[in-house]
């Protein structure tokens, strides 16, 4: 069918937060979140900036490459847990903006892996129905900067705000789709550990939910770290089984940007030099739905990876929810 990623984009905010400004906020120093995260600094979104803003901007790039109009679009995947609205979703606020009056619009909530789930969501979409879906814009769009909590030193050191798109375009040739072979998973026993309690449901906004920081991301951190290592690591060895190829063939693995030490035992359990592994982690902390759609788009414009390379995409976040994609770029 010859669907592949035919463009990619990213965008973030102008405003830097270093670790040394997060030393005024909460009892931690540069070094320990250095040692600990890898983390330097991380992009703080302005107050009219948002999960649908950012996107824009990464897909109006994204569409540039590809040299695809957006009012070609016939459909928009987007990823995040922080959307503009609960309703109306985020990716009908960009299908707007972009004036695709046809395209089918829908959030979907993976947390960090959400850009790996909305391109095989993607990619599934235009394998269904080939002649429906020509054009599919994926994203991952976060503003996690405003469900973050600035007095938990354990969370507010990780993450930043960002966004990461590709256009995903069927060529109509006999050429293999890019995606050669992908294992996602989810396991919703662990609310204890990552979530976002209030909000939603389980318990809507009051005066006590916003007094108790409810609202706020709340993680066990060593736990997740464990998860972490384990989910990408199991996930990335049942993609490779599938397509039938060893580490050694992939040109590079492109995590989720989580922490430079998970990446560090991924590289090592896999057996890949981390000169193979792309990390941005140092400059943007963890983006959850968007980290690696921006990862992606670095390393195509940056020439790490070219046509024909092969390329893993890792993920882990809440849900849980973790998996693998290998791809031919
Ligand atoms: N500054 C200084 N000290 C700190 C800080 C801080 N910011 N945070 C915690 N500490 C202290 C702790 O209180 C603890 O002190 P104690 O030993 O006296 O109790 C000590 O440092 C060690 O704490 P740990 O939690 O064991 O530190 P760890 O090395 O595990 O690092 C971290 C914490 C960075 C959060 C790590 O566990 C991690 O990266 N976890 C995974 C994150 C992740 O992958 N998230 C998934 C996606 S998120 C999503 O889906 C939205």
């Amino acid at each position: 069918m010859g669907i592949r990623i035919a463009g990619t984009g990213s965008y973030l905010p102008e405003k830097i937060r270093t670790n040394a400004e997060i030393e005024k906020l909460v009892d931690t120093n540069d070094e320990w979140i250095r040692t600990r995260t890898g983390i330097e600094e991380r992009r703080i979104a302005a107050a009219d900036e948002t999960a649908s803003t950012m996107a824009i901007q990464a897909a109006e790039k994204a569409l540039a490459t590809a040299g695809v109009d957006g009012r070609d679009l016939d459909a928009i995947v987007l990823a995040t847990i922080s959307p503009d609205y609960i309703f109306p979703n985020t990716a009908a606020l960009i299908q707007h903006h972009f004036q695709c009056r046809q395209a089918f619009c829908f959030d979907l909530s993976a947390a960090c892996a959400g850009f790996v789930s909305s391109l095989e969501v993607g990619f599934s979409l235009m394998r269904s129905f080939p002649q429906k879906y020509r054009n599919v814009l994926v994203c991952g769009s976060d503003k996690l900067s405003v469900i973050v909590d600035w007095t938990d030193r354990n969370t507010c050191i990780l993450f930043g705000d960002g966004a990461g798109c590709a256009v995903l375009q069927n060529d109509g040739s006999d050429a293999p789709d890019s995606i050669l072979a992908s294992s996602l998973h989810a396991d919703g026993g662990y609310t204890d550990v990552l979530r976002i309690t209030a909000g939603g449901s389980y318990m809507p906004a009051s005066i006590e939910s916003v007094q108790g920081r409810k609202h706020f991301v709340y993680m066990e951190g060593r736990e997740t770290f464990k998860l972490a290592v384990n989910g990408m690591v199991s996930s990335s060895e049942e993609v490779l089984a599938q397509a039938g190829i060893t580490i050694d063939q992939v040109a590079l693995v492109i995590p989720h940007q989580a922490n430079l030490r998970i990446m560090q035992a991924v590289a090592k359990r896999l057996g890949i030099g981390e000169d193979r592994v792309f990390c941005n982690i140092q400059r943007y902390g963890n983006t959850s739905s968007a980290s690696i759609g921006i990862a992606l788009d670095e390393a195509c414009r940056s020439g790490r990876i070219k046509r024909g390379d092969l390329v893993l995409f890792t993920s882990f976040g809440g849900g849980l929810a973790w998996g693998s994609i290998l791809i031919r770029y």
